[in-house]
């Protein structure tokens, strides 16, 4: 990719995210926003990219195939077998990817590379945005959204646009949350130091330490909160070695080398995560949204559990991530009728409903918060609009995949004890320069 390019885009992204989205709540925040992807003007690396015809959709049929991470919420099967009878002429199949976030990625985009249909329609984490429509991969989908713009929440909907163009439909959105056991924890924390402090006595906490993408996040949390940023303003410059996000990095290395999570969470994502918090041991969890459904199937967890906002970092602001994911059509698609209407069902009204009530995933769709079933279902759903309103993004750049894993490792390196939080931090830093500089 040529330096040009990327310069155009970095500008876009910076335009949108101080335009469109805020990011207040999150006092930290200097440079933040919902924005995974947007862009407002300038750069035209999609240019010549296909573009949907929405007419396609009417009587599509035939076989198409939906490829996800796999499914932590056994929520799937169900809302494919809804689809089906929806829909009788249309087979859908679904593809299960590993639950790392980066193996997902990995698997599409070797699939992409070899130009293959085999994923019509692709559940994008709304990091990818930025580097799936400037490879061309993905269908324009402007043509079938315009008229649904407003319909969602401003924050999942910047997070698939790129180039002015929207490349997908905002499936769910995700926030993260601390889960509190209230048998053995009685009053809610009030700081990042606090949480560990009260982890350390009361059973522990846990969370994803792990080097992937959900450490990035898990970090991000706290260095955001601490005051830290990971790229100068218009995202040219490495600004990730500072003293606040060595101070974050140093609190969660406390954490874990002396008894507050047990050692085992720098081998912990998602699911192990889960599983963890499943076996009532633990007094405290950071997970996503998801894991309120999964708690509240829980026969040892439930009825005494709370989700509450991640407090401040002492002395700075708070800070929460903005994840989720958008449903895509693969510019490979032989049917991409047919994956327009699995794109169309994931974000209907009918079927976040169910996400939200059944898998108690986050809505993109802004009427859906206010639904009766959803707000019984959910008891903190007006929290969850409200988070992923004010959600930091993460970086945004096509490179966005290469400054993650220079967070991620060297953070995990830190966290295992092989590593100080300043060496960590330096590395971080000359290997995100070096991410940039390849353009
Ligand atoms: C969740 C989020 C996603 C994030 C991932 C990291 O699935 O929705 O945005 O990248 O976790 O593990």
């Amino acid at each position: 990719m040529r330096r040009n390019r990327y310069v155009a885009l970095l500008f876009g992204s910076a335009a949108l995210m101080a335009g469109v989205v805020g990011c207040g709540g999150s006092s930290s925040s200097s440079s933040g926003g919902g924005g995974g992807g947007g862009s407002t003007g300038g750069g035209n690396q999609t240019a010549g990219a296909k573009v949907i015809d929405p007419s396609l959709m009417k009587n599509a049929k035939g076989s198409v195939t939906y490829c996800t991470g796999k499914d932590t919420t056994g929520f799937l099967k169900t809302w494919v077998s809804a689809f089906s009878a929806k829909y009788p002429n249309i087979n859908l199949k679904t593809v299960e990817f590993p639950p790392s976030a980066d193996e997902q990625r990995n698997q599409f985009i070797q699939r992409q590379q070899a130009k293959s249909g085999d994923c019509d329609v692709f559940s994008s984490d709304v990091i990818w945005t930025a580097e799936f429509a400037s490879q061309k991969w993905l269908y324009d989908l402007t043509p079938y959204i315009k008229s649904r713009e407003s319909e969602f929440l401003k924050a999942p909907l910047a997070t698939i646009t790129y180039e002015n163009k929207v490349w997908g439909v905002p499936d769910t959105s995700d926030a993260a949350f601390l889960f509190i056991d209230t048998n053995k924890v009685k009053q809610d924390p009030t700081s990042w130091q606090d949480v560990y402090k009260m982890a350390k006595s009361t059973g522990g906490i846990v969370f994803q330490g792990a080097p992937y993408e959900g450490l990035t996040c898990n970090f991000l949390e706290l260095a955001f909160a601490a005051g830290g940023e990971v790229l100068n303003k218009d995202g040219t410059k490495a600004v990730i070695n500072s003293p606040q996000n060595v101070k974050a990095l140093q609190l969660m290395v406390d954490a874990v080398q002396k008894g507050s999570a047990p050692k085992a969470v720098t081998t912990y994502m998602e699911p192990e995560t889960i599983s963890a918090w499943q076996t009532g041991n633990y007094s405290m969890m950071r997970n996503w949204t998801y894991a309120y459904a999964v708690s509240q199937a829980t026969p040892k967890i439930k009825g005494h559990f709370k989700v509450v906002s991640f407090p401040a970092f002492q002395g700075a602001g708070k800070a929460a991530i903005l994840g989720g994911h958008n449903a895509v059509i693969s510019a490979y698609s032989k049917n991409p009728g047919a994956a327009l209407q699995v794109v169309d069902y994931l974000g209907s009204e009918e079927h976040q409903i169910q996400n939200a009530t059944k898998a108690s995933l986050a809505p993109t769709l802004s009427a859906v918060y206010d639904n009766p079933q959803v707000k019984k279902a959910l008891p903190y759903a007006a929290v969850l609009k409200q988070t992923i309103e004010q959600a930091r993004a993460r970086p945004v750049s096509p490179v966005y995949p290469q400054i993650s894993q220079a967070i991620y490792k060297n953070v995990n390196a830190a966290l295992s004890g092989q590593m100080s939080a300043q060496d960590a931090m330096k590395n971080a830093q000359s290997q995100i320069e070096k991410a940039l500089s390849t353009f």
